[in-house]
């Protein structure tokens, strides 16, 4: 897709690899919806965006595990932009190492409820404007190695991810007829503040860097129309 002047809608936009997806889309002259739950940092990003030469940029302030204020948020922001081409799910928790039986039921219910079911809230009313306007749209949702491989301890945040990814290959084969394109990516470990939000720490020297992931997602998005890249496997 030619990105510019193309309107996106992104999740996990206040950090990580999210923020520094939307300071690509922003060079790329891509008008950004910016969701996140924390108004300062998104606010932040927004500024920057903007800085980067991003047409058109707002904020909403949104849990995307409460599907009533996600089904809102879409609302406004198809008022406020009146178009989107582009959904990047990317807002995600970590669930802190640990066997199954040790795991607080409010961790099993939160990561759960924003891992997968944010995902499928943000997707479903999106897909449904999509389908009405007949749109050339591209949904990118971000898994994990976690979404295609079992890992110790991983348990709650695994079920997520591969949750995630039996979504998005099922939306692959129910819009594979239509103009909607799908794609996910599975990287390993990224260095951004994601584990440290939970109390664990790991030595991140070696993981991903985030500016180079969203690189990726940057050049899958803009593949010219003959081709889709609608998966990418991608370690340190
Ligand atoms: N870092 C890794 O090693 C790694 C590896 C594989 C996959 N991933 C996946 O990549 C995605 C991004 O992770 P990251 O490393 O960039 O983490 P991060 O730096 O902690 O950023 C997570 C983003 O998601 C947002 N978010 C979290 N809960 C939310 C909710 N309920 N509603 C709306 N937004 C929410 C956060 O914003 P607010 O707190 O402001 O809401 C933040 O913008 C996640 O899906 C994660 O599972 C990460």
């Amino acid at each position: 897709m030619n990105l510019k002047n193309k309107i996106a809608v992104v999740t996990g936009a206040s950090d990580g690899i999210g923020k520094e997806v939307c300071l690509k889309l922003a060079k790329e002259g891509v008008s950004l919806a910016l969701i996140a739950r924390d108004e300062e940092r998104l606010d932040e990003v927004k500024n920057k965006c903007i800085e980067l030469d991003s047409p058109k940029v707002e904020s909403y302030v949104c849990d995307v595990s409460d599907n009533q204020k996600v089904n809102e948020t879409v609302n406004k922001i198809l008022v406020d932009f009146n178009n989107v081409d582009i959904l990047l799910n990317i807002a995600g928790i970590w669930q802190e190492l640990n066997l199954l039986e040790n795991i607080p039921d409010e961790v099993i219910d939160s990561v759960i409820d924003i891992d997968l079911k944010g995902m499928i809230y943000m997707t479903k009313p999106l897909l449904k404007y999509f389908k009405e306007e007949d749109k050339e749209a591209i949904i990118l949702n971000v898994s994990s190695r976690s979404g295609v491989t079992a890992q110790e301890g991983q348990n709650i945040y695994t079920a997520a991810k591969w949750g995630v990814t039996g979504f998005s290959e099922s939306l692959k084969v129910d819009l594979k007829d239509s103009k909607i394109k799908v794609a996910t990516i599975f990287q390993g470990g990224t260095n951004t503040e994601m584990f440290n939000k939970t109390g664990e720490h790991f030595d991140q020297d070696k993981f991903i860097k985030p500016g180079d992931l969203a690189d990726i997602i940057v050049f899958m998005l803009s593949r010219p129309p003959q081709i889709w890249l609608h998966d990418a496997r991608v370690e340190s």
